[in-house]
């Protein structure tokens, strides 16, 4: 039924239940033939390390290093599923999260899009800004982990 799944993830405990909830759609019948699991490393967080830190770190240092933790962590997620029957594909990308989210559920032609409800439990009854932008935007369907 949703035969290519985009679970943006942000490394918070949403993360890791989002994963979750991918197994148990496998283990209830739903066909996934392949999950794209991908982080954003957020530009402005990196532009705004850089400038803090401009005399002791060169530019691309920072989003070196980023993208190197985020693909281990990737990589680490990525083989909880070595065993079910389908395609992972791990990715990581520079730029501003729910844009660039929205980019690639276009660019890989996700059915679905599975994204943590928030980060942290601050304020639990609002949604966190990623999720609030591309739950809205978004051309299919959206699915919240809580
Ligand atoms: N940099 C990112 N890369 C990939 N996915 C992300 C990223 N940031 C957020 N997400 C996705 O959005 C979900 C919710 O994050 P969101 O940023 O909306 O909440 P938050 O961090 O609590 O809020 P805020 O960032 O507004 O303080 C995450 O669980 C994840 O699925
Ligand atoms: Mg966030």
């Amino acid at each position: 039924m949703f035969p290519k799944i985009l679970v943006p993830l942000d490394f918070s405990n949403y993360s890791g239940r989002c994963l979750e909830y991918v197994k148990e759609l496998i283990d209830c019948g739903c066909k996934i033939l392949e999950i794209v699991l991908l982080h954003v490393v957020d530009d402005r967080i990196v532009k705004f390390t850089e400038e803090m830190f401009k005399d002791t770190i060169d530019d691309r240092s920072v989003v070196e290093a980023c993208r190197q933790t985020a693909s281990q962590k990737l990589s680490e997620m990525e083989n909880k599923f070595v065993n079910a029957n389908l395609k992972v594909r791990t990715m990581v990308r520079l730029g501003i999260p729910f844009s660039t989210i929205l980019k690639v559920a276009e660019e890989v032609q996700a059915s679905l899009i599975i994204l943590g409800h928030r980060r942290h439990n601050l304020a639990s009854e609002l949604l966190g800004s990623v999720t609030e932008k591309v739950s809205r935007k978004a051309k299919v369907p959206v699915l919240l982990i809580r």
